[in-house]
């Protein structure tokens, strides 16, 4: 089996390693027993993506002399609510779980950010350990410390900063994963290269074969891991830079908001999200159109959706698109917060693009 690759994420204190591709979990054997002083560990996992792996994940645990306690949740979205979050806690509050333990997230984002904002406010907080299956919460939601709740006012509205104390990036997490969902979380690690990086662009552009094939992938997710922790070293709060990790998303979440129920997931929307990017900064002279085929290019090869004709859940329509563009929470006074490119690797926020522009735009392209 070979070594694991580690990641730092450099926040002083609050430092920690992202252990990444095979045999992440049981390089983690030690510092989980140093995680879990009493002898168990609290295990908060989306039960599909268990299964497969709760054989190896309890023989790893009781190598380190631990019990493994599983509090099942079913992934999605829906579990990102108050509801949940109360059940969680008083299941927590049961276990009589002390502030020294960890509280372990195994499953994709949606478990991470709930288990882990329940970890920011229990006993007001509780080490937190994250166990990313799906390749989106690998290379983007698992690290940064990003965690919380949707409520009827919007997604991601309650919530808290709350670094982990250790992610666990497994490549064999993503064996089971269906080939759309592995797709999905490419679009993190091309997004990661567009904004700043674009030697690992250059990297993705170079791969010859499948993209999604594991012993490809696991270097670059330790690429894109590397990019997001320097952004969130240097903005851990979302300040400055690290809002450029929405590139194509404030496209991207207007399509998830009008696409047909369930027929959209959201790296789908975000790879169509960042060629539209590239496209407008085109179409403002910021970037050469060049620059938004290399990103389609690179996104097709994965089997993502470039342009909107090919986006599942349509049609949509530029107006309603715009509109809800307009609802994002990003935007600071008169018009649009938009990311955009001066070139491959040189994102940058630009504010206050008129709608006007923007609908006119997509009006185009659909
Ligand atoms: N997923 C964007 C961020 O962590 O800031």
């Amino acid at each position: 089996m070979s070594k694991p690759l580690t990641v730092p994420v450099e926040l002083g204190p609050a430092s920690y390693d992202v252990l990444i591709g095979q045999g992440a979990l049981e390089a983690a054997s030690d510092r989980l027993k140093a995680l879990c002083p009493r002898g168990r560990a609290i295990v908060v996992a989306d039960e599909a993506a268990l299964a497969p792996h709760r054989a190896r994940l309890e023989a790893v645990l009781a190598g380190a002399g631990l019990s493994l306690h599983v509090i099942a949740l079913s992934g999605g979205e829906s579990i990102k609510s108050w509801q949940s979050l109360e059940a969680l806690t008083g299941k927590l509050l049961d276990l009589n779980m002390e502030r020294g333990e960890a509280l372990i997230a195994f499953g994709g984002g949606t478990v991470g950010d709930l288990a882990g904002f329940a970890a920011a406010i229990m006993k007001r907080g509780c080490p937190f350990v994250q166990m990313p299956t799906t390749l989106l919460a690998q290379v983007d939601s698992s690290v940064g410390g990003k965690t919380g709740i949707n409520t009827a006012h919007g997604k991601n509205l309650v919530g808290a900063f709350h670094q982990p104390a250790l992610v666990i990036a497994d490549s064999a997490f993503l064996a089971t994963l269906p080939r759309r969902e592995l797709a999905a979380g490419y679009a993190e690690i091309v997004k990661a290269g567009l904004i700043a990086d674009a030697a690992l662009f250059e990297r993705l552009e170079a791969v010859t074969g499948d993209p999604l094939a594991l012993d490809t992938l696991t270097p670059l997710i330790a690429d894109a891991v590397a990019f997001k922790a320097r952004i969130v070293a240097e903005d851990e709060r979302e300040g400055s830079v690290r809002a450029l990790l929405n590139l194509g998303h404030t496209f991207g979440h207007a399509f998830e908001a009008d696409a047909a129920k369930g027929a959209l997931i959201h790296g789908e929307a975000v790879a169509c999200g960042i060629v539209l990017a590239l496209k407008y900064s085109a179409c403002k002279g910021l970037c050469d159109a060049a620059d938004a085929r290399r990103a389609s290019a690179v996104l097709e090869k994965a089997g993502l959706p470039a342009r909107i004709a090919d986006l599942p859940g349509g049609p949509y329509e530029a107006t309603s698109l715009t509109a809800r563009m307009g609802s994002d929470k990003k935007n600071a006074g008169a018009g649009l917060t938009l990311i955009l490119a001066r070139g491959i690797g040189k994102a940058f926020i630009a504010k206050g693009e008129a709608p006007a522009d923007v609908e006119a735009f997509l009006a185009g392209e659909i």
